[in-house]
């Protein structure tokens, strides 16, 4: 039973908390959050304790794991004082704001020795993964051609834009990881353009809710990105690998697969009303990745250095879409 502690209890904080809560192989100890009162919430829902300062949970030496699950902004800070109380870690993504600071904590990180999962979720998606599985059989031969989409369904709180480090690193950081993580091939030249299409607020605190990535592969192949932050429709989430024998996608999805036949149409439900909903199941997979690795002594993956790989791909589409020229990316 890994004794576990989330620091961090806004929005997917409170879903990891309940997933390690209902785990067999977990006991959630203990949750901290600046916001006290959050923390409260989410103890008296899972039986951990609520602790104020978080400090207690890095000095407690029952407390083998802590998943850090705050804004990007603190990530850096609580990676390095998990490391250093010698606690195996999931931290969410991105890493950090920049590449930089990422990399200062990676090896203060590394020094330590602990083990590391980055929280790329999308990994541990049913369909995202059968189509992992088709690539790696040799399905669709040599892959050429990678389209990405996310898209929508509302732009997050500003508050939240504001210290998410921007559109690439924050929301598109999932698909620069899918990319890899399908492929098996790393980016080597990365053109970006963006804009600030849905929401005049995002534009003025710097950043985009609307962007196109263009990636050329190390094996020659080339990928597309594109994100926004609304989708008038709902969640809109799609993966599709073009090779030399074939194609394979992980396609858009509706939320229940319901259809109405009647008279001369098909009404067929919708898609997801929101991404949460779309990947909800990834989420307890991935913890459960987590746990058995460190019951197994086993390295957990996704790594600290696909978190760190990922980071400096989402800093270099950033700098691309500032300076207008594509960007290459050392190998
Ligand atoms: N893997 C995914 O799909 C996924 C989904 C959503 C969010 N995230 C990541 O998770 C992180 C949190 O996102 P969210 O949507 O839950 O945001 P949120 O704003 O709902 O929650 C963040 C929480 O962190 C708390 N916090 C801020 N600074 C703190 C500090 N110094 N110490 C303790 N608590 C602090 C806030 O009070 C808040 O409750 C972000 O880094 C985000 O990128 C990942």
């Amino acid at each position: 039973m890994v004794k576990v502690a989330v620091i961090g209890t806004g929005f997917i904080g409170s879903v990891h908390a309940r997933n390690i809560a209902r785990h067999p192989g977990a006991e959630l100890v203990a949750v901290s959050d600046v916001n006290v009162e959050l923390a409260k919430k989410i103890a008296a829902t899972t039986g951990a304790k609520a602790v104020a300062n978080v400090a207690e949970i890095f000095a407690n030496q029952d407390i083998q794991a802590v998943l850090i699950a705050t804004s990007t902004d603190t990530h850096v800070d609580y990676l390095k004082r998990a490391a250093d109380a010698g606690k195996a870690i999931y931290c969410e993504k991105p890493i950090g704001l920049d590449y930089k600071e990422a990399e200062q904590a990676v090896s203060a990180v590394r020094a330590a020795g602990v083990p590391v999962m980055l929280g790329f979720n999308r990994r541990f998606d049913a369909s995202h993964a059968a189509v992992k599985e088709a690539i790696d059989r040799g399905d669709i031969g040599k892959v050429e051609i990678v389209q990405l989409t996310s898209r929508g369904p509302k732009p997050p709180p500003i508050s939240y834009v504001k210290v998410s480090g921007g559109q690439l690193r924050d929301q598109t950081i999932h698909f620069f990881d899918l990319l890899r993580w399908l492929t098996k091939d790393e980016p080597v030249e990365v053109y970006t353009i963006g804009a600030s299409l849905v929401d005049p607020a995002i534009g003025q605190a710097g950043d985009v809710d609307t962007s196109i990535v263009s990636i050329r592969m190390a094996s020659g192949a080339l990928c597309q990105i594109d994100s926004s932050r609304r989708a008038a429709y709902g969640y809109d989430e799609r993966v599709e690998v073009f090779g030399s024998e074939g194609m394979v996608e992980s396609s858009r999805q509706s939320f229940r697969g319901f259809s109405l036949y009647k008279g001369g149409q098909i009404l067929k439900d919708g898609l997801h009303p929101g991404w949460f909903e779309r990947i909800e199941g990834s989420y307890f997979a991935a913890i459960d990745a987590f746990l058995n690795s460190l019951e197994k002594g086993t390295p957990p993956s996704p790594s600290l250095e696909d978190g760190l790989r990922a980071q400096l791909i989402a800093d270099k589409a950033t700098e691309s879409m500032r300076s207008g020229q594509a960007i290459k990316i050392a190998g």
